[in-house]
């Protein structure tokens, strides 16, 4: 969603931030905009309608220069997009400016009553309002702009990170959070804003990351100062982000998602390190060390997450039900939170996100809390939001994902969800030994035979061009692999714009079947496991109506090699870690048909890379 950047020191300002903005294209966006306080004293504010580059060329003419300046990209909420609506907006005197990530749910009411006042507002946007508030209360109180920012908002409900310039003080940005991160970096002699790390690490390893209802101060010249909007002093330690530049560029990559694919095994990799221990046979969570008490021996573990992070909640459910026999629900976050849970201090609930933000799972977590339950939340952003709001947790440590369709979270996410219940299994002795050490064992061995997976590479890509004329596609798995077409289908859709469906391959003939017809691919994920059977009967009931059969096997099937139109074999494992495998074909296809239908792969339309509204 919304991408912020600010920079104040002895640089050129605009470069800083363009630069910025693009590292934050990922996340998602409709219109671009910066304001700058140039040499000569002026604000200067430059925004349009469409992509980075357009507000590059939008500005190629003007005067772009000075030392402070403050950049946003907007996805639109309130208002469509367009350059009024674009970011940044100016205070009625002309003399503030402000961005904004986030929802200001009470903006109708603010609005209102500023109007009362006089106050003509020149966009349909709520960050509007926050900017006239704060100039409205600073003019009429007659205070400076710090406490104008306290004063106003505590009288805002809803989500926001912003960052303030005024004219009148060019050595100064103002910058505040709620429920949307923002980061400052400190370099020497100058400093940063970011909605995450990655528009600063080129410039400085040292950022602050701000807690809610933090105001941060930053004046050429001093340190950064972080108040609350009682002004009382936020004591903040000065931290290196773990993060590189190469994380946050293609590496050679034509998209980021391709990048992210074939990193997959290295990730994993990543994961299991100082975790996994074949020949101790044994895997370690420190979570599950330091809250032992809490996670031994629950009455029940809710998942809550969305998206992808569901899916993989999914396959949770089944490792830990199978290894730990404890009963698991898993809900979308987004309707737990308006749910009236059954739930107590003797459930666990488990958050899963990758970007660690996502509001609906924020809120999930905060009902359950609310109801004494304990938190474990699953997370990839290090020192993002949902990690803070959980009791404790585990890190995915996959590394930064720019692609906006998830795919190496997703297998660092089950990644988890396996060591997870591998360790809460044998801690409650649910798991027997020898099953304990073949899964530790094959799981140890999975980013080697992702490796062979990915050699599939260009056979994918042949399949793929056969499939670029279909509207529709159905997606079927059973068991561990059913959350898998779902994912597979989540991942065509959302970059290919391919209608597609996941459901469990026996629920087709009880409905999904009366849409098979010679148009109709159909994806069947078909390893040789203890349903295999069953999915081969449903592979000849989707031939006999003549659909195309994408099939996904294990290594040496013939038999479905002899009914399938194309075929993509895996590598053998255990049925629960199937998954892993299994997914990576199915990104492949659904990127490889996104690129030969032209589409826009690492930033679908519509689509941001962390939901951070509701
Ligand atoms: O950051 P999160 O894992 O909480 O995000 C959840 C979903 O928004 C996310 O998985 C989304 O579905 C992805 N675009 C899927 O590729």
């Amino acid at each position: 969603m919304c991408g912020i950047v600010g920079y104040l020191g002895k640089r050129n300002a605009y470069p800083v931030l363009i630069k910025g903005l693009k590292r934050l294209e990922y996340r998602g966006y409709d219109s671009a905009g910066v304001a700058l306080l140039t040499k000569d004293g002026d604000l200067r504010v430059y925004k349009t309608k469409g992509k980075v580059a357009d507000l590059e060329n939008f500005s190629s003419d003007k005067d772009t220069t000075g030392t402070v300046g403050i950049a946003h990209t907007r996805w639109a909420t309130h208002g469509e997009p367009n350059s009024t609506n674009a970011h940044p907006h100016i205070s009625f005197t002309g003399n503030l400016a402000i961005i904004h990530n986030g929802i200001i749910e009470n903006y109708a009411v603010l609005k209102k009553q500023l109007q009362e006042k006089g106050i003509e507002f020149k966009s349909n946007t709520d960050t509007e309002v926050l900017v006239q508030l704060i100039e409205y209360v600073r003019t009429k109180k007659n205070v400076d702009l710090l406490t104008a920012v306290r004063i106003a908002l505590r009288s805002v409900i809803g989500a926001y990170a912003i960052a303030i310039l005024d004219k009148n003080d060019p050595d100064q940005i103002i910058a505040a959070r709620k429920s949307s991160p923002l980061v400052v970096g400190i370099g020497e002699e100058e400093f940063f804003l970011g909605s995450d790390a990655s528009p600063i690490i080129e410039y400085t390893d040292k950022v602050i990351y701000l807690d809610d209802k933090d105001i941060a101060v930053i004046r050429r010249g001093k340190d950064v100062e972080v108040v609350d909007f009682n002004n009382e002093k936020m004591e903040h330690e000065v931290t290196k982000v773990d993060l590189n530049l190469a994380q946050i560029e293609k590496g050679g990559f034509p998209h980021f998602m391709l990048k992210e694919i074939f990193e997959q095994p290295d990730c994993l990799k990543d994961c299991m390190r100082g975790r996994v221990n074949v020949e101790a046979n044994n895997v370690t969570l420190s979570a599950i060390i330091d809250y032992r008490k809490h996670l031994i021996n629950p009455r029940r573990i809710i998942i809550v997450a969305c998206g992808t992070s569901w899916h993989a909640g999914l396959i949770g459910k089944q490792l830990i039900e199978d290894f730990c026999q404890i009963p698991v629900e898993v809900e979308y976050a987004s309707e737990f939170r308006y749910s009236k849970p059954v739930i107590n201090e003797q459930d666990v609930v488990i958050a899963i996100s990758q970007s660690g933000e996502t509001a609906d799972t924020l809120a999930a977590i905060e009902l359950a809390k609310s109801k004494g339950a304990f938190i474990y939340g699953i997370c990839n952003a290090i020192g993002s939001s949902i990690p803070r709001a959980t009791n404790t947790g585990s890190y995915i440590h996959v590394g930064p994902e720019i692609g906006v369709a998830s795919t190496k979270a997703f297998t660092g996410q089950v990644t988890v969800l396996t060591m997870l219940a591998l360790a809460l299994g044998k801690e409650r002795g649910t798991i027997d030994n020898v099953r304990y050490s073949k899964v530790l064992t094959e799981l140890n061995a999975i980013p080697e035979k992702m490796e062979e997976l990915l050699k599939q590479g260009d056979a994918i890509k042949d399949i793929s061009r056969i499939f670029t004329y279909a509207h529709n596609f159905l997606y079927l798995g059973r068991g561990y692999n059913y959350p898998v077409a779902l994912e597979g289908a989540l991942k065509l859709k959302e970059i290919s714009y391919i209608h597609a469906e996941g459901y469990p391959a026996a629920e087709m003939k009880h409905g999904p079947i009366a849409l098979i017809d010679d148009e109709m691919p159909v994806v069947v994920v078909a390893t040789r496991n203890v349903l295999y059977e069953k999915v081969v009967s449903n592979i000849q009931e989707i031939k006999a109506r003549k659909a195309r059969v994408i099939a996904i096997v294990s290594e040496g099937d013939e038999t479905i090699r002899k009914m399938a139109d194309s075929v993509i074999e895996l590598p053998h494992t255990e049925e629960c870690l199937e998954p892993l495998l299994a997914s990576i074909p199915l990104q492949m296809l659904a990127y490889y048909i996104a690129v030969a239908k032209g589409k826009d792969v690492d930033q679908p339309r519509n689509l941001a890379k962390s939901v951070t509204v509701e």
